[in-house]
C-alpha cells in the first residue's frame, strides 16, 4: 500500500447484500472502486451489530485492492490480532472506544496493519494531536456511527480542514465516513480529505446481477470530488 493523496472511493459493504459479500466486493472493484470499507459493529459501542473477523477473513480473497476495516467496537485491543490475521490492510479504531487509544494504535501497527483512528462528530480534531506520528489514517465521521444512509453533518468540514493543517507533510490519509455523495464529496475533498467512504450512494440502483450503476455512482462521486480539488 503506497501513500498518495489522490481521491480514493471506498464503498462500504454495509450497504451491500449481506448474503453475497464476496461477489459484491468483486463487483465494486470491477466497477472502479479504490478501497473496500468494512464496517464492524458490536451493538455496544454503536447501536447496531454487523459481523466480526471470520467474515472479514471470508471476504478477503474477493478483495484485490485495500481492505479497510473500521472497528466500531469496544473494547478493541482483544480483537486486533484476529482482524490483522483476517487480512485487514488498515484497521481503524475509535478514539472514544476506550481510555488507551495510544496503546491500541501501537498494537495495530505491531500486528502488521496500517493504523487508523476515527473521530465521532462530537470529538474535536485536537484529540489526535499526540497521535499524529503513529497513525496512517484519520477517519472523520460525518454521521454518528451505526447506520448507513444518514444525513451528512456539515460542521465536520471545518474539522477536516483543521486536521489537514495539523497533518502537514506526514503521510496520513484523511478519510470521510457518512453521508458522502456527489453533493457532499466536493466539500470534504476541498477541505483536504482523500479517502471517501460511501455506502448508500455507491450501492443504490445496482446489484451483483446489475453492477453498472455501482460504476456510475463511483464515477459521479469521484468526478465531484476531483472537480472541487481542481477548482481550489
Ligand atoms: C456508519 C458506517 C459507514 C456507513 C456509511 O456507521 O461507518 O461506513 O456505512 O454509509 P453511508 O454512505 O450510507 O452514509
Ligand atoms: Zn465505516
Amino acid at each position: 500500500m503506497s501513500f498518495d493523496r489522490s481521491i480514493k472511493i471506498a464503498p462500504s459493504i454495509l450497504s451491500a447484500d449481506f448474503a453475497n459479500f464476496g461477489q459484491e466486493c468483486e463487483a465494486i472493484e470491477a466497477q472502479g472502486c479504490d478501497w473496500v470499507h468494512v464496517d464492524v459493529m458490536d451493538g455496544h459501542f454503536v447501536p447496531n451489530i454487523t459481523f466480526g473477523p471470520q467474515t472479514c477473513k471470508a471476504i478477503r480473497p474477493h478483495i484485490k485492492t485495500v481492505m479497510d476495516v473500521h472497528l466500531m467496537i469496544a473494547p478493541v485491543d482483544p480483537y486486533i490480532e484476529a482482524f490483522a490475521q483476517a487480512g485487514a490492510d488498515v484497521i481503524t479504531a475509535h478514539v472514544e472506544a476506550g481510555p488507551h487509544i495510544h496503546r491500541t494504535l501501537q498494537a495495530i501497527r505491531g500486528a502488521g496493519a496500517k493504523a487508523g483512528v476515527a473521530l465521532n462528530p462530537g470529538t474535536p480534531a485536537e484529540s489526535v494531536d499526540y497521535l499524529l506520528d503513529m497513525v496512517d489514517l484519520i477517519c472523520v465521521m460525518t454521521v454518528n456511527p451505526g447506520f448507513g444512509g444518514q444525513k451528512f453533518i456539515h460542521s465536520q468540514v471545518e474539522k477536516v480542514r483543521k486536521l489537514r493543517s495539523m497533518i502537514g507533510d506526514r503521510p496520513i490519509h484523511i478519510e470521510i465516513d457518512g453521508g458522502v455523495d456527489p453533493t457532499t464529496a466536493p466539500l470534504v475533498a476541498e477541505a483536504g480529505a482523500d479517502v471517501l467512504v460511501a455506502g448508500s450512494a455507491v450501492f443504490r440502483g445496482g446489484s451483483v446481477g446489475n453492477p453498472a450503476p455501482y460504476g456510475e455512482n463511483i464515477r459521479a462521486i469521484r468526478a465531484a470530488a476531483e472537480g472541487a480539488r481542481k477548482a481550489a
